[in-house]
């Protein structure tokens, strides 16, 4: 082993600033959530919305990536993307999908796991609409996940597209929202000893069913 993966071997943590009981949680994973999101906005931490999501090929193997929470409400988890990308093509061929939240300096971690659905036409209308233009350009001049032969195509794109839409590019068709409807939540807080807190959410009719994992 070379120096700098034995140091990386060394390198652990104890995780100690809260717990999470059965008692101080809430019964619904919805409103569990909606308090831990909430505090990691108010905790300052780096890109509380970010969240990484996993998908299935065709062939069964699974990737990830890294993307930002938009929405979320009784209905799932929104977020918007290319539909024709890698994960967009994965998710037309398996709808399974599941997220997950690091709140690093929380010590916390949110998994979610469920089917997914596009969004309406006039949801990803709505929020298109929200964003800055250059976004929405970028949307008309990013072939997401498609190889292209250098930056200046992108650039390119972007011209072409701004002088074509100006100041009101229309939503691109191949582009809007997921919403992952949950079947299966977890909530990790780290403790002390590795003896970490995990409670897990599953659906029992229209009821959620809270038990405690061993970490
Ligand atoms: C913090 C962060 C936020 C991101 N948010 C999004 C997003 O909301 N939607 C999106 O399509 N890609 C987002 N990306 C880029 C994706 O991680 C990824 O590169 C892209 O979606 C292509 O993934 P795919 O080829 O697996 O489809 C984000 C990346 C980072 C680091």
């Amino acid at each position: 082993m070379s120096s700098l993966s034995t140091s990386i071997a060394d390198l652990r943590k104890s995780y100690e600033r809260a717990e999470l009981s059965e008692s101080a949680s809430n019964a619904d994973p919805l409103k569990q959530f909606d308090q831990w999101l909430q505090e990691a906005v108010n905790a300052h931490v780096l890109e509380p919305n970010a969240m990484t999501v996993a998908t299935v090929s065709g062939d069964m193997r699974p990737s990830t990536r890294i993307v930002l929470i938009k929405g979320y409400d009784e209905r799932g988890i929104v977020w918007y993307t290319n539909y024709e990308s890698r994960k967009g093509q994965q998710l037309a061929g398996n709808p399974f999908a599941a997220l997950q939240f690091h709140w690093v300096e929380l010590e916390r971690v949110v998994r979610i796991e469920g089917k997914v659905e596009r969004v309406s036409a006039e949801e990803s209308d709505a929020y298109f609409a929200s964003r800055p233009l250059d976004s929405r350009i970028g949307a008309w001049a990013s072939p997401q996940s498609q190889v292209i032969s250098g930056r200046s195509v992108l650039v390119a794109n972007a011209a072409k597209y701004s002088a074509q839409f100006l100041l009101n590019p229309p939503r691109p068709p191949h582009w809007g929202g997921f919403r992952l409807v949950p079947e299966r939540w977890e909530f990790w807080q780290g403790r002390k000893s590795r003896l970490h807190d995990r409670l897990v959410y599953r659906q029992e009719g229209l009821d959620w069913r809270r038990e405690r994992l061993a970490p």
